[in-house]
């Protein structure tokens, strides 16, 4: 059977490029011929695959690892679409995008792969890159540490990639993905754009797709403390919130100064305190020490700063989440599958490489969201926000459109009304937009928006290029043009009577022609029909309602575990004593609790993510590190059973139950 499928493959890589093939000697070391599991998926849903480690830079064996699915049926909806999904980290793979959010395959646990109903490359051909070098299976001896390095190597990656496959090179170009993405992707944009004016092989860049970005750190973490108590995670009463919101008054003062220094100028400059983060970012680990509930069963102690209405063991708190990560871990690891995806070095895969991150800190890179003003004068910006991640959650991204000016103006319109965005009949979030930018939330999802919401998170694609029916016929997306020519324009010119039987056969013919191309266009699409519909007649209603519905939060990926073999081994340590532990240089020495725990001590929080798995005992809470007793036993509470969102503080004094 595998066999067969393999050769199955290679038949449709011929024939669906028939004319590369001839002088396509260089796709075929890329072409995947089978996976584990491939078999039991259907023929159709089965997508063109080619992968491997592609050489940008010799000198210091700079490798990028891609993984590109295509659609082998290939309709007007998907044709001469390139989409390149980038996860974030800094130093997470883009496999998490492949194999659990928008590519075409989930792990189970057989560790075989099953079929995402919701696969974006039904809609467009879907090429996961990691990068930057050392993250995932690519591979250097150079490690960027600044964004505008991070892009120049894309486009070295771009360029490759083209002469792989140089048919793509005329196609639209998408950039998508999520987290700390929102940094990368606005850079390699601008290096992209750049580019098509220096260069006569123009990159048909169209559009750019962040899902909870981290876009602009410290005004983001500004809205920790409003978002959490909006969410119903913190209270007023809770004994931590006057230590939080000391810390929160010194952020916003940075805030407050990035406005005011960077306000005026039109040429943007780097200012220290603008990408230092420590401050703003240590207040989501006060949120999460203060909302600690020792009490609860050991999987419930903790928020999920991926998804409030989830919970998790400490220190974890959503590092470990999605419970995806494990299976597909253990499935890229395996020899079989690393030679199915055409590996030259077989490096053991890691979701996210502590290397990476430690060195990716972009002290010298203006954050991206400086850059957005003359993105948009260029292409279309979405923003989509799954309602329940704490870590770069709606608020943050708000709050940071409010202040943003472009196109002539600050923040959207203030009569701009929210839209309602209805898919597969269902309410599945809202939008706004004006001037190329446009803010969707998206209800009921997490940090990764399509492991949650993958048929809702597709139809984000056909959002961005226009696919989309209105209700109200004003057209809410940046691509008014694909509108307009969906809408009805009903012609009321009377019709000359001496004409008219012969425009009714005309019309006859016309119906029979639009009847058959009508019902060709069904079958050969079918699977992939727009099915959203945007209305802006009941949106103010919507988004009322919107404020009183539950919320969930999670983190960014800004915070996202880092899985050394170091941190495997030694999985005995607290994460917060790691993080000091790093402070003080000694990665590997005993832990010492700290007299006292402030942000400025802490690190970013990037080094919170050096999580190890969930073992701990040690709870910092205020000045005090308290050990837990370890007979603490998990009484059997129903997982999954509605997360208890009434953060309790125990520990401290056992009398606030937030409400
Ligand atoms: C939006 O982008 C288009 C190019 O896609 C550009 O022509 C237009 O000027 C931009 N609009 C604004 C308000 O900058
Ligand atoms: C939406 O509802 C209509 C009418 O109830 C139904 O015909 C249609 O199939 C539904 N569409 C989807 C995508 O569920
Ligand atoms: C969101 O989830 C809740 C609970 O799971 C459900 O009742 C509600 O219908 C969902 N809303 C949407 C818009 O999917």
């Amino acid at each position: 059977m595998k066999i067969r499928l393999s050769f199955l493959a290679l038949v449709s890589a011929a024939t669906a490029f028939p004319s590369l093939q001839r002088r396509g000697e260089p796709l075929l070391p890329y072409l995947v011929h089978d996976l584990p599991g491939l078999d039991k998926i259907l023929p159709d849903d089965v997508p063109l695959m080619y992968s491997g480690q592609v050489e940008l830079y010799a000198e210091n064996k700079t490798h990028y690892y891609f993984w590109k699915h295509l659609d082998k049926h290939k309709v007007d909806r998907n044709h001469n679409r390139t989409t390149f999904w980038l996860n974030g980290g800094p130093g997470c793979s883009s496999m998490d995008g492949a194999l659990m959010e928008s590519g075409p395959f989930r792990i189970n646990d057989n560790l075989h792969v099953t079929y995402n109903q919701g696969s974006w490359h039904r809609l467009s051909d879907m090429v996961y890159v990691d990068q930057p070098g050392g993250t995932g299976f690519s591979y250097t001896d150079n490690i960027d540490h600044d964004l505008d390095q991070v892009s120049l190597d894309f486009m070295r990656f771009l360029q490759k990639y083209f002469e792989i496959f140089p048919q793509d090179r005329a196609n639209d170009i998408y950039l998508a993905g999520e987290s700390y993405a929102g940094q990368y992707i606005p850079y390699i944009a601008e290096a992209i754009l750049r580019h098509n004016q220096e260069d006569l092989v123009v990159y048909n860049l169209k559009g750019l797709l962040i899902g909870n970005g981290w876009i602009s750190p410290n005004e983001q973490s500004a809205l920790y403390v409003p978002f959490s108590v909006k969410a119903g995670l913190l209270s007023a009463t809770n004994p931590h919130m006057s230590a939080i919101l000391k810390e929160q008054e010194r952020c916003q003062e940075i805030v407050s100064k990035i406005d005011a220094a960077t306000g005026a100028d039109t040429v943007p400059q780097l200012h220290d305190f603008e990408t230092d983060t420590t401050t703003c970012e240590g207040i989501l680990t006060l949120i999460i020490n203060a909302t600690l509930d020792p009490t609860a069963s050991k999987s419930q102690q903790c928020i999920n700063v991926y998804d409030y209405t989830l919970r998790d063991e400490t220190p974890a708190c959503g590092m470990m989440w999605p419970p995806d990560v494990s299976a597909l871990a253990l499935f890229l690891r395996e020899d079989e599958v690393m030679d199915n995806l055409n590996l030259k070095q077989k490096n053991r895969w890691t979701e996210c490489d502590a290397r990476v991150g430690r060195t990716l800190k972009a002290r010298n890179s203006i954050p991206s969201i400086r850059l957005f003003p003359r993105l948009l004068e260029q292409i279309p910006i979405m923003l989509f926000n799954g309602e329940h991640d704490i870590i770069c959650n709606t608020m943050g991204v708000d709050s940071m459109v409010l202040k943003l000016k472009w196109g002539g103006q600050t923040g959207f319109s203030e009569n701009l009304p929210p839209v309602e965005w209805i898919h597969a009949n269902k309410s599945a979030g809202i939008i706004k937009s004006e001037r190329n930018l446009t803010v969707i939330t998206v209800y009921n999802a997490s940090h990764m928006v399509p492991f949650d919401k993958p048929d809702v998170s597709r139809a984000l694609l056909d959002l961005m290029t226009g696919d989309y029916d209105a209700i109200s016929g004003m057209s809410p997306i940046a691509a008014t043009h694909a509108l307009d020519m969906r809408e009805e324009k009903p012609s009321d010119d009377p019709v000359d009577s001496s004409t008219t039987s012969r425009i009714t056969r005309i019309i006859q013919f016309a119906v029979l022609l639009i009847l058959f191309w009508g019902l060709y266009g069904l079958y050969s699409s079918y699977r992939s029909r727009p099915s959203s519909i945007i209305k802006t007649s009941s949106a103010q209603n919507s988004a009322g309602s919107t404020g009183s519905r539950k919320k969930n939060v999670q983190w960014a990926e800004q915070l996202r575990r880092f899985q050394s073999e170091e941190q495997l081994i030694h999985t005995n340590t607290s994460f917060l004593s790691k993080a000091i532990n790093k402070i003080k240089g000694e990665n590997r020495g005993n832990y010492t609790p700290p007299r006292s725990f402030s942000p400025e001590n802490a690190r970013p929080s990037l080094e919170l993510q050096d999580l190890p798995r969930a073992s701990t005992d040690h709870y910092l809470i205020d000045d005090e590190f308290i050990i837990a007793s370890d007979d603490e036993s998990d009484h059997e509470t129903t997982p999954n059973a509605g997360p208890s969102l009434s953060p309790a503080d125990p520990l401290v004094s056992g009398n606030h139950k937030e409400t």
